[in-house]
């Protein structure tokens, strides 16, 4: 037998293409990437138009990608299989999400300073006055569809106060939102410029308003006067950050308040000992995040030939990273099955592989996950399921549209 010749096992995965929405009906198929990481953690995945993309399984390859974005690019093919996902790349990689260094490091500089743990730890009492508030419109009903009344409206909520919004826009930000998504789950649209124009016209009208007003630290305010190698942000550029903020900040956040929590009522022991003792929430937060790892994947495109895990990556390629995969890698993580809100320390994927791109907003994300299991358990006693939840059909997202649940109303803490 050569190393040529494909063995029996690798034989078996040869074929799979992951993308393949037979393998998502229920959510992240854990059991098949278990099967990719022993079989075939660097694997050619061949796509239906004929082509193929590599795709990436385990911690350590997602990590070395991450990592070098010199031979990774995310602005040379765009960070989607489609480089002309959403809209055309050329208008597209004027997003932060979408740069390469040098014109990376200088644009995430502009808001890198709003988003420290420091930072971050100054809007704790903000946050909690919005999730009490959120509460008090369902806690009397003892009844409540978590993902629409609770997960959908506090991520929203914040980060429209960090841009200086008005609270009435919520229906827009809430739109932009859901049809960014949408296009996300088809892999030919490049229909999103309507999105982003309706931004670019709303940003117009906040930005004269905020001038009037000499608000000068709102995220739009600090875009709007950034001045990165002598010169202003371009318009385009702004719009491109205030849709990267409005998404990433947002859809992430809701789909892990909502997919963590259905997480705790299918493990009522966890639920239990939270209800008990919520001092455990922060590990359990950091165990939700490496459990439901809610962002499934992100591209790059190899800029050289390279080999990885043995294979070899020619230049102009694509390489998926599956974060989902990563962060129950047994190389990593001891029984990654098992939900463990005890488990010590975590070095999951849920907000990227770390590097450059590495998810700007996760101190934000991870107060606000804690701050809302905090009030919500504080309150809403003997949650449990009232009803089907149910998934967005989304090998990109792992969310969840509706999840009814019943609960014996409490008291507020302040009450
Ligand atoms: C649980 C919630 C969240 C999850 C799971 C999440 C996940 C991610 C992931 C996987 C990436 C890509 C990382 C990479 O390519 O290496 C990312 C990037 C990013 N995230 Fe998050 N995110 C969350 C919350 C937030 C929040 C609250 C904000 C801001 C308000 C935010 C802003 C961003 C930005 C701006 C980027 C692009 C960073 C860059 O390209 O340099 N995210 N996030």
């Amino acid at each position: 037998m050569t190393a040529n010749i494909v063995s029996d096992a690798e034989q078996d995965v040869a074929a799979v293409n992951v993308f393949d929405p037979s393998w998502w009906a229920d959510g992240p198929p854990h059991g098949l990437f278990k099967r990719m990481r022993q079989q075939s953690p660097v694997h050619w995945n061949p796509l239906p138009d004929g082509t193929g993309c590599w795709m990436l399984f385990r911690h350590a390859e997602i990590s070395e990608v991450s990592h070098d974005s010199e031979t990774f690019s995310s602005r040379r093919g765009g960070v989607f299989i489609n480089p002309d996902q959403l809209v055309n790349l050329d208008v597209i990689s004027n997003m932060l999400l979408y740069m390469d260094p040098p014109t990376h490091t200088r644009h995430r500089k502009i808001l890198a300073k709003v988003f420290t743990p420091a930072a971050v730890a100054k809007m704790e009492e903000g946050i909690r006055a919005r999730v009490v508030t959120t509460i008090d419109k369902v806690i009397e009903s003892g009844r409540a569809d978590y993902a629409a009344d609770i997960a959908v409206p506090i991520p929203l909520l914040i980060l429209m106060e960090l841009m200086g919004a008005p609270e009435e826009d919520l229906p827009s930000f809430y739109d932009w939102t859901e049809r960014i998504e949408q296009e996300i789950r088809s892999p030919e649209s490049n229909s999103g410029a309507g999105v982003f124009m309706e931004m670019a016209g709303y940003l117009a009208q906040q930005v004269a308003r905020q001038s009037e007003a000499a608000i000068e630290d709102s995220l739009v305010m600090r875009l709007r006067n950034a001045v990165v190698d002598g010169a202003e942000l371009t318009d385009l550029e702004i719009v491109m950050f205030f849709g990267l903020l409005t998404f990433a900040g947002n859809d992430t956040t809701r789909n892990t308040a909502a997919t963590g929590l259905l997480t705790l009522l299918e493990h009522p022991e966890a639920l239990a000992a939270l209800y008990a003792d919520p001092t455990l929430i922060p590990t359990a937060v950091e165990e939700i995040l490496r459990w439901t790892s809610v962002v499934q994947w992100f591209a790059r495109t190899a800029t050289r030939d390279v080999e990885l895990d043995g294979k070899r990556i020619s230049e102009g390629d694509k390489v998926v990273m599956w974060y989902g995969s990563g962060s129950r890698d047994e190389r990593v993580f001891e029984n990654p099955d098992v939900f463990d809100i005890h488990r010590p320390k975590s070095e999951h994927v849920a907000y990227g592989g770390g590097g450059r791109h590495f998810c700007l907003g996760a101190s934000l994300a991870r107060m606000e996950l804690r701050i809302i299991l905090e009030e919500v358990l504080g309150r809403m006693k003997d949650l449990r399921l009232d009803g089907n939840p149910e998934l967005v059909p989304s090998n990109w997202a792992y969310g969840l549209s509706t999840l009814p649940v019943a609960f014996t109303p409490g008291a507020r803490s302040d009450a």
